[in-house]
């Protein structure tokens, strides 16, 4: 496991600080790095710091490029639940990125194979230096779900009814949450130079101890993380709690 580091955070605002000041240095020593990110709740407190740093002059987000790791089936992008409003909002919006250098599944696509090659085109010009990963409570990254097979490239998902429960605390109600998504594909995850991984709270530290001491299974989506040689995981003590 030595490819895998762990760094142990007090809590999620530690977590959070640790994460933004490893994607700083990334940026300060590549300034046109293509960063992979990821929404949920954990990585919003890191892009506050980030934010943070841009605003005290210390972070230069223009030549910054970005790929985002998925988008929910069906949402326009000015629905304020899809992930390209959610990257707006949370870091976009607040830093001098330019639009046209990122990059997000379109939701409402009509082709959605059309979407998946298109999306997979973009990753393909786009060789992400640092890839930024939340964890599911199953075990999922991005959206790759449990399954039978590890997914290469993007693809349409059918999310699991833990992954839409767990959604549908952002939405009216279970049916008003989408029941699918674009992701990235694992392959495409895994041909990221770096990759951070943020985890935070007790209900993630089973699934964290399964991705870093279980069998390498997709029925862990994570768990191929053991097999790529440059991981961080970044995890606050109630993440780590079963270790
Ligand atoms: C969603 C996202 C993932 C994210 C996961 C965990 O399903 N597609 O990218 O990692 O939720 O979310 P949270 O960080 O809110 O626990």
């Amino acid at each position: 496991m030595d490819d895998m580091r762990i760094i142990r955070a007090k809590d999620y605002n530690d977590m959070s600080r640790i994460a933004a000041n490893i994607i700083a240095a990334q940026i300060t020593l590549k300034p046109d790095s293509v960063l992979g990110l990821a929404t949920g709740s954990t990585p919003i407190g890191a892009y506050k710091e980030l934010i943070k740093k841009y605003n005290e002059g210390n972070l230069d987000f223009s030549e910054v490029r970005s790929v985002n790791l998925d988008e929910y089936k069906g949402l326009t992008k000015d629905n304020d639940q899809s992930y390209d409003y959610f990257m707006k909002e949370n870091l976009f919006n607040h830093v001098n990125i330019k639009a046209e250098n990122c990059h997000i599944p379109n939701g409402i696509a009509e082709d959605d194979e059309a979407e998946c090659r298109r999306y997979d085109e973009i990753l393909e010009k786009n060789p992400r230096d640092l890839q930024l990963l939340g964890l599911g409570l199953n075990g999922h990254i991005g959206f790759n779900e449990p399954n039978d097979h590890f997914a290469k490239g993007t693809h349409l998902i059918q999310l699991t009814e833990s992954t839409i429960e767990a959604n549908s605390r952002f939405f009216e109600s279970y049916e008003a949450t989408p029941k699918a998504a674009f992701t990235m594909g694992i392959k495409s995850i895994m041909q990221a130079g770096k990759i951070l991984l943020c985890v935070s709270g007790k209900s993630k530290a089973q699934i964290l101890r399964d991705l870093i001491h279980g069998p390498i299974t997709p029925q862990v989506p994570a768990s191929i993380l053991q097999l790529h040689n440059d991981v961080i995981v970044v995890a606050d003590e109630d993440a780590l709690s079963l270790m």
